[in-house]
């Protein structure tokens, strides 16, 4: 059996991946021809050439103009349709979705348009292929963090269906310090959070998610490295970091896939997932994301199974399914 073939078998959770960077370039076109949005690429191909980035700020910048072809609840029921396909595909058995509301609610597009579209595609999903899924919002952490809170109470009516909170977009010089009070209010009302850090910021935002944020998961968590102390507080606590392999090298937070610290947290103690992030863009969807480490930093079955696990072990699953799964 190939390595591809024994990761491929593997049950498997993702918990790090964000629908508005899942839509595929066909996808992306047909969308933008049903609702007239003009775009700059006129082929899959074009679209494809476009996805090469500098850094994380270059790809937000694609990726937020990409939000404008998202109109209709249709569009966005499309979109997490197609993606939860694809991980059923790769034999993931449970998902949690990131959506940031902001990109769209400040383009025009009510939150319920957003929300709905969503969810009638993680219904169907759950239906169809048995995949079950989780959605959780994001704040744009260039925003205010008034703008999270008027977020926060925007959902209340959806309340029951979202699993949580979290941060995103560009990092450095948006600390998690930013967002105290926004996550207590999260925490408060009983939401689960999460937060990005320590991709293009410093091992010190990490720290402050979890001091600061009480963060339940740290979102790539890379550098982490940096600080030793910081590694033996996540061992300690078995906070779990939701790596994304292939979009730190198409983003330059790695130089190459073998110099990846993916290998060296899993070693140091820590509760390390494999995700996509933003398959679309990053040229991967989960199994394609193990594949890369596999073949990259060597890794053993043994290593490929602990990794499928930490992804049951560190999902918001009931006790029961993660039971089942494990
Ligand atoms: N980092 C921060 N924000 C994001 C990302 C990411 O990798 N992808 C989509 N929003
Ligand atoms: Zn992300």
């Amino acid at each position: 059996m190939t390595p591809a073939q024994f990761i491929a078998g593997l049950p498997k959770a993702e918990l790090h991946m964000h629908i508005e960077g899942s839509i595929e370039p066909a996808l992306f076109i047909a969308l933008a021809k049903r609702n007239n949005v003009p775009i700059a690429w006129k082929t899959e191909a074009e679209l494809r050439e476009a996805y090469s980035f500098r850094n994380l700020q270059s790809f937000l910048d694609l990726y937020y103009d990409g939000c404008r072809v998202l109109v209709h609840a249709a569009d966005f029921q499309d979109v997490t349709r197609e993606y939860l396909m694809r991980a059923h595909a790769d034999r993931v058995l449970h998902a949690e979705l990131f959506l940031g509301p902001q990109g769209h609610t400040a383009r025009g597009v009510a939150l319920g348009t957003v929300l709905e579209g969503t969810f009638a595609a993680m219904d169907a999903a759950r239906r169809e292929d048995g995949i079950t899924s989780g959605l959780i919002l994001l704040a744009q952490r260039h925003r205010s963090e008034e703008e999270a809170l008027a977020l926060l109470d925007a959902a209340r009516p959806w309340a029951d269906r979202l699993l949580g909170f979290g941060l995103g977009g560009a990092e450095v010089g948006n600390p998690p310090s930013k967002f105290v009070e926004f996550f207590r209010r999260c925490r408060e009302r009983g939401f689960k959070v999460v937060a990005h850090a320590g991709e293009e910021g410093p091992a010190a935002y990490v720290r402050e998610a979890i001091e600061l944020l009480h963060v339940q998961r740290i979102d790539h968590g890379n550098s982490s490295l940096d600080d030793a102390a910081l590694l033996r507080v996540l061992a300690q606590r078995q906070v779990p970091l939701t790596v994304c392999p292939l979009s730190n090298l198409k983003l330059k937070v790695v130089a190459s896939m073998d110099v990846h610290p993916l290998k060296r947290l899993m070693d140091a103690g820590l509760c390390v997932t494999v995700n996509s992030d933003d398959p679309s863009f990053f040229g991967g969807y989960v199994n394609d994301n193990y594949i890369a480490c596999q073949a990259a930093l060597g890794l053993s079955r043994q290593a490929l199974v602990a990794l499928a696990r930490n992804s049951f072990i560190a999902a918001f699953m009931p006790a029961a399914q993660r039971d089942a799964a494990l």
